[in-house]
């Protein structure tokens, strides 16, 4: 199987590179430098040349408080560059791999979100994230759309990222303890997405580490497994106000992946311990 990826250097590209090289399948993975999705005859030209048997799109407009000052931007890759590329997959008959975002919800269910429930995004970035959904819907039957949520891995910065470098640098740290997720490991997702693409029907899935947290929780973990010595304390939304509206509950549901496959994410606690390690900050996962 011949494999073509867009946005290698993302967090999620980057580990998708990785799974694919390390299963032994036959990649091209381009950077945006090398390939940028907006430029649509570039990415038709690319797809042809390479003719893959799976397209994977791991690129994204992901600046959620900045896509509200630039929409159409944030459009641009999120919606309509995957409703080109999806049109060059049909062309060469190649599998589309898409990633979408928890925040295609609007967060009021209160509990985790399933592919049957009914997106109702609340900002920039969901909505177009929620219409390049919609594109590769209406115009492949041979695709595979993964929602993931809350991110961490190796390349971009990230919230854990983020953490350690103010743990570095103060003494309290304040977490929002009513926003509530699924963290997940680039690493893990990577390997679920795998196993769905060898073995799932195609359509849509939640892959996500197993269980969710707030923010708050997720923060006070990495800062143990670190041996933080300093106060962290819990506040609200609220206290960290953004450009973008963002939705307070959208944990994933799993369970059809997880029944397709017959593959289980660890949790996301597993997860965090294992990507400090990785980072030797900490963590006694092997
Ligand atoms: N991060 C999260 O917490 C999160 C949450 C929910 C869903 N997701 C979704 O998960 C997927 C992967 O996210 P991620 O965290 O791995 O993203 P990321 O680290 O921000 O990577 C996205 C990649 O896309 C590239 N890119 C942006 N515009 C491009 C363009 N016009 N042409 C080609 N490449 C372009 C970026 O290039 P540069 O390196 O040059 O910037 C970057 O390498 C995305 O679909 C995202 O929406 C992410």
């Amino acid at each position: 199987m011949r494999f073509l990826i867009f946005g290698s250097r993302g967090q999620l590209g980057r580990e998708l590179t990785i799974e694919v090289i390390q299963r032994g399948f036959c990649c091209t993975s381009l950077s945006r430098e090398e390939a940028d999705v907006t430029d649509h005859q570039k990415v038709r030209d690319i797809v042809k040349s390479i003719s893959p048997d799976i397209i994977i799109n791991a690129t994204a407009y992901n600046d959620v408080d900045q896509a509200e000052l630039e929409p159409d931007k944030a459009f641009a890759v999120n919606s309509h560059a995957v409703r080109n590329l999806a049109k060059c997959a049909e062309e060469v008959k190649a599998i589309l791999v898409h990633f979408s975002s928890d925040y295609v919800f609007d967060g009021k269910k209160g509990s985790p979100y399933t592919t049957l429930d009914e997106p109702h995004p609340i900002n920039v970035y969901g909505k177009s994230k929620l219409e390049g959904e919609q594109h590769v819907i209406e115009i492949m039957r041979r695709c595979f759309i993964v929602r993931v949520s809350w991110l961490f891995g190796f390349g971009k910065a990230n919230f854990p990222l983020k953490l350690l470098e103010m743990a570095k640098k103060q003494k309290t740290i304040k977490v929002a303890i009513d926003q509530i997720n699924s963290p997940t490991y680039t690493v893990d997702a990577a390997k679920g997405v795998m196993e769905l693409i060898l073995k799932g029907k195609f359509g849509l899935y939640h892959v996500v580490n197993k269980g969710y947290c707030s923010r708050f929780e997720w923060a006070q973990e990495i800062l143990r497994l670190i041996k933080w010595p300093g106060e962290i304390q819990p506040g609200k939304m609220e206290d960290f106000p953004g450009i973008a509206k963002r939705p307070r509950f959208t944990a994933l549901d799993t369970t059809k992946f997880e029944r397709e496959t017959g593959f289980f994410l660890p949790s996301w606690r597993d997860a965090v311990e294992r990507f400090l390690c990785e980072l030797g900050e900490g963590g006694d996962a092997v």
